[in-house]
């Protein structure tokens, strides 16, 4: 009897074993790690990162690339504490505006908060970001266009109810009039990796944080250059606006900022952040 029907105890043996390596594989990806499992434990993230180290890459720097002193400037306790509180209520005034005006903007504001966004750091000074800048009226139709024909589906069918709900405060939906209005749109993209004069590809280590980083680089240098900017991440929009933006294959879109004025009516959420009692602990 057992011999006849060995092929099913078999199959409904390995089921088990593959259930428990499923079960096994979750549990480690929710559990919170000892100290012990965590100082050897690898994340997928950075597992990531090492796969691409291969010899192709041509790094640019290397050990010719010289040590420079640093360039300082040493501020008194005092002065550092006026300073960060000056800051902190500068950047407590940025808003996201979704209400623009149409009132033009120098270019030169716009390459200079760039230019900005360019100072940030990224990993191994891989730089892996282009940031596409949008003037054309024409293209900044084709954008809304893919945009509000994505986001009607976006809304009424892939983000579901509780996602629509958490957006109500914003009375946002799926017409997006800042996108034509706004004198220009600041696209955001990741490279994932680069490729130099010769056709060798150089890798981008952390290229997601470093992206993340230089956005909100721009995002300051943008309100402190007295303008108005919309981050946005329209959903299911990369793809498409990539190829009307003729970008290349490396390269992933990331962000896309409307920049100018905010409109005369312009209102926003009247929000509240989080006290420094809930962004910070102190060990
Ligand atoms: C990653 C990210 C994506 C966002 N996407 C959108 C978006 O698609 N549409 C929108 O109206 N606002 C978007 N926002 C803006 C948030 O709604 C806004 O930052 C939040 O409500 C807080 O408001 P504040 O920026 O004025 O402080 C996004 C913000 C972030 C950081």
């Amino acid at each position: 009897m057992l011999s006849f029907y060995w092929h099913y105890y078999l199959i409904s043996f390995v089921f088990f074993l593959l259930i428990r390596f499923l079960l096994s594989f979750a549990r480690v990806k929710s559990k919170v790690l000892t100290y012990e499992e965590a100082i050897n434990h690898v994340s997928e993230e950075e597992e990531n990162e090492c796969s691409g180290n291969d010899d192709k890459s041509a790094w640019q720097l290397g050990l010719n690339c010289q040590h420079v002193p640093l360039q300082f400037k040493r501020y008194s306790k005092s002065e550092s504490l006026t300073r960060s509180e000056e800051y902190y209520e500068l950047m407590n005034k940025r808003r996201t505006v979704r209400h623009f005006s149409k009132e033009s903007v120098p270019i030169e504001v716009i390459h200079n908060v760039i230019k900005t966004a360019g100072t940030s750091p990224s990993g191994a000074h891989t730089e892996p970001w282009k940031f596409v800048i949008v003037k054309s009226q024409t293209i900044k139709e084709q954008i809304r266009q893919i945009i509000e024909s994505q986001e009607e589906i976006n809304y009424k069918k892939r983000m579901g109810k509780e996602w629509v709900d958490d957006l109500k405060f914003l009375r946002t939906y799926w017409v997006k009039e800042y996108i034509t209005d706004a004198p220009y749109l600041i696209l955001v993209f990741k490279q994932t990796y680069s490729v130099d004069a010769n056709g060798k590809k150089q890798m981008h280590y952390y290229s997601e944080q470093s992206v993340n980083i230089a956005a909100g680089i721009l995002l300051t240098a943008i309100h402190y250059a007295g303008l108005v900017a919309l981050t946005s991440t329209p959903l299911n929009c990369g793809p498409a606006i990539k190829v009307l933006l003729q970008r290349p294959a490396e390269e992933k879109l990331a962000l896309l900022l409307p920049v100018g004025y905010p409109n005369d009516d312009c209102v926003v959420p009247d929000i509240k952040r989080k006290a420094l009692e809930e962004l910070a602990v102190v060990h």
